[in-house]
């Protein structure tokens, strides 16, 4: 008997560009992947007082999240239960949200409180008439919402997060919201989450970063067990060239499939990101910088501003290179760098987002 032939290992193959440019298959996507997850909506500093209140929109669905006059936090979505006018916009703070079509009021619990000449229809029951409520969370001060009312809580949706957040920043629970800036990216939500979730690119498009916060030579990212997060992590930057005075914990982040990072950078700056899906085509990205009492210092500043000029900026430039990319008629997905000793040149991450997308619509 001979042994078989051993047969040559076949490199992984990037997604078909259709994943990032069908109209239809987009749709699908948001229906399976964004009304399925948790979602970061804001931090919940930014509505820590009864009656506080914010919209934001996923896709096609728009949402208000609150502090109920019982000091809960809430989530609705954002439509009248009348005729079906969006009833809040932007933010602020109010007992009642009033509808500006035919002024129905609700409290922030969602109950429907008033509604003009309701009295004169007779089995009119305003008890009856509540805002629709999502799923919300406050997990470790930032609040998470989920379209899914079956979907397990964040605990169970990504165990073991809170105690590695917990460990990198043991005060991650007294942060605030201090600052956020925010990009149309012109290109797929997919297109900018591989890019945040590789590094291969890092050295060679990112040249402050990798000097300015992180040694690139021990950057990895890697998936957190078996759950859908990967779990970025560094040492601090030995360069002369370090933005800040990066001495204490290492660099880390966690990327919460599909749509969200916490980022905790040496020497305590705790930051966020979490993209929305415009279209196909587009995906606003935001950018958040939590700090201990709310503001935004010198050394928080000069992180903010190196970043958005430097990093973030760059990222921009190469995905919307890469979206146009996807759309032409001579690409052909090609090989990942798929490295089994993990570091920075390795696109094993790709591979595993990929799976993660086929799984929700294949
Ligand atoms: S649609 Fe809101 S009051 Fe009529
Ligand atoms: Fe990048």
């Amino acid at each position: 008997m001979t042994n078989p032939e051993p047969v040559a290992a076949e490199p992984v193959k990037g997604l078909e560009a259709h994943y990032f440019t069908d109209g239809a298959l987009f749709e699908q996507i948001i229906e399976s992947v964004f009304y399925k997850n948790w979602l970061l909506a804001c931090h919940s500093s930014q509505v820590s007082t009864p009656g506080d209140f914010l919209t934001l929109s996923i896709y096609d669905q728009d949402i208000i999240v609150a502090k109920g006059p019982d000091n809960e936090l809430k989530a609705f979505y954002n439509v009248c239960q009348h005729r079906g006018h969006m009833l809040a916009s932007g933010k602020g703070n109010k007992k009642l949200l009033v509808c500006p079509y035919h002024r129905w009021s609700y409290d922030l619990n969602g109950q429907l409180k008033s509604a003009p000449n309701s009295k004169s229809v007779p089995g009119f029951d305003s008890s009856n008439i509540c805002l629709t409520p999502i799923r919300v969370e406050n997990f470790l001060g930032f609040v998470f919402i989920n379209l899914d009312p079956e979907c397990v809580g964040m605990d169970d949706c990504y165990p073991g997060i809170r105690e590695a957040m917990l460990s990198l920043c043991p005060d991650l629970e007294q942060r605030q919201y201090a600052y956020h800036h925010q990009a149309d990216e012109g290109c797929n939500w997919l297109t900018a989450v591989e890019n945040y979730n590789e590094c291969y690119h890092c050295k060679n498009c990112h040249a402050a970063f990798a000097k300015g916060i992180i040694d690139p030579d021990s950057y990895a990212i890697a998936p957190f067990g078996d759950i859908k997060v990967l779990h970025h992590t560094s040492l601090a930057t030995r360069s002369d060239d370090a933005w800040y005075d990066v001495s204490g914990a290492d660099y880390g982040s966690f990327y919460l499939w599909p749509a969200t990072s916490i980022q905790f950078y040496p020497g305590g700056v705790v930051n966020s990101y979490s993209w929305s899906p415009l279209k196909v085509d587009d995906v606003r990205v935001f950018r958040s910088f939590y700090s201990n009492d709310g503001k935004v210092d010198e050394v928080l500043k000069k992180v903010i501003d190196n970043d958005r000029i430097t990093t973030f900026q760059e990222d921009l430039d190469i995905v919307k290179e890469v979206q146009r990319g996807l759309r032409s008629r001579g690409y052909k997905p090609g090989p990942l760098i798929v490295d089994p000793e993990g570091g920075i040149d390795n696109e094993l991450p790709i591979q595993i987002l990929h799976q993660w997308l086929r799984s929700a619509v294949d």
